[in-house]
């Protein structure tokens, strides 16, 4: 049998431990294995890469993806699924492991639809994928986070400061939650749940009323204020529609700071809680998924996606995936409100 890869979507620690498993599970078949280069543009354009154990030595540790990367959605082509059958076609492939998020698999949904051969590996910092309890690249990104956070508090308690975290999290606010949760941030702001200023503010000055005189506020890219619209925060947008965030945390600290009279500074991690070496849990769960993927797509299993549930590897529908996002439930959000004091 052979197979063709392709990464899309925003780069995440992990991608190149999958793109490592596929090849060397392949291998124990004696399958062969092709890349193809930025996610669906690679398929598209017929833009390929030989994958072979020599190609994978050394990546395992290594961030982004070695087969690049690219938001291409291929069905704003007319001849899109032609091309992508052709491409196939052409390099005597079965199939495709499509590893990305909620947009590259919505779209191999849709191509396994379309008669093409496509099994999904779920990837997204963000974590927010459904039929998965957890996505590769999470973890690393609430280390960075919560790294961020423990050196921010010694500013931030040394000077007096409220000090704003904004992290990534466009639907999804798991990595503020959870950084939050790891790093004791006095408040925490999510998509989920939209935020009135001054509650922010009061749960501020209790805090300044217990002799605490400095803050640490986390929050997503995608959370908004009450009656906020998510169209007004940025202009771009991409293949997918979405419109590129940012910015929320810079509005937040002009409003705390007129609110509180407390000096307020805002970091914005941005890339950086994507980029560089993932944790032992990403490369392990990378490795895990991307064998089941070679192995589902041996098996003959298309249009199923590997997913992690109760720590077991399991394929599951790709419609099931991309059916919903996965998003903090109130209870997620109630643990963290119980520990505010
Ligand atoms: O992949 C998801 C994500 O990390 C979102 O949290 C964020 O909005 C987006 O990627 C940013 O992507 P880009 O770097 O392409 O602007």
């Amino acid at each position: 049998m052979r197979v063709g890869v392709l990464t899309g979507g925003g780069d995440c620690p992990g991608l190149n431990g999958v793109i490592r498993a596929v090849v060397r599970r392949a291998h124990g078949y004696g399958d062969g294995v092709v890349g193809f280069r930025d996610g669906w543009r690679g398929p598209l354009e017929n833009d390929t890469v030989p994958l072979t154990l020599e190609a994978v030595r050394g990546i395992l540790p290594r961030g982004g993806t070695i087969l690049g990367s690219s938001r291409t959605n291929p069905f704003k082509r007319d001849d899109g699924i032609e091309r992508i059958r052709e491409a196939l076609a052409d390099h005597a492939l079965d199939g495709l492991v499509a590893i990305g998020g909620e947009d590259t698999l919505g779209a191999a949904a849709k191509l396994h639809d379309a008669g093409v051969n496509v099994v999904g590996v779920p990837k997204t910092i963000d974590n927010d994928l459904g039929g998965t309890d957890m996505t590769f690249g999470f973890d690393t990104a609430v280390q960075v986070a919560t790294e961020a956070i423990d050196r921010l508090h010694t500013t931030a308690e040394s000077h007096k400061r409220i000090l704003v975290l904004e992290v990534m999290g466009r639907h999804a606010g798991w990595i503020a939650l959870w950084s939050g949760m790891a790093g004791g941030a006095d408040v925490i702001l999510v998509p989920e749940r939209p935020f009135d200023i001054e509650q922010v503010c009061a749960q501020l000055e209790r805090r300044f009323a217990h002799g605490r005189h400095f803050a640490i506020v986390v929050v997503s890219e995608g959370a908004l204020p009450k009656g906020g619209d998510i169209a007004a925060m940025g202009a771009k947008t991409d293949e997918f529609g979405h419109v590129r965030l940012g910015g929320v945390g810079q509005r937040l600290e002009a409003e705390i700071e007129g609110r509180t009279g407390y000096e307020t500074r805002t970091t914005v991690l941005g890339h950086i809680q994507r980029g560089g070496t993932p944790t032992a849990f990403d490369r392990v769960l990378a490795t895990r998924l991307g064998v089941a993927a070679v192995e589902a797509a041996h098996e003959g299993k298309w249009g199923t996606m590997a997913s992690l549930r109760s720590m077991q590897i399991e394929m599951v529908p790709l419609t099931e995936a991309v059916k919903e996002l996965r998003v903090c439930s109130d209870e997620d959000l109630r643990v963290a409100d119980a520990l505010l004091v």
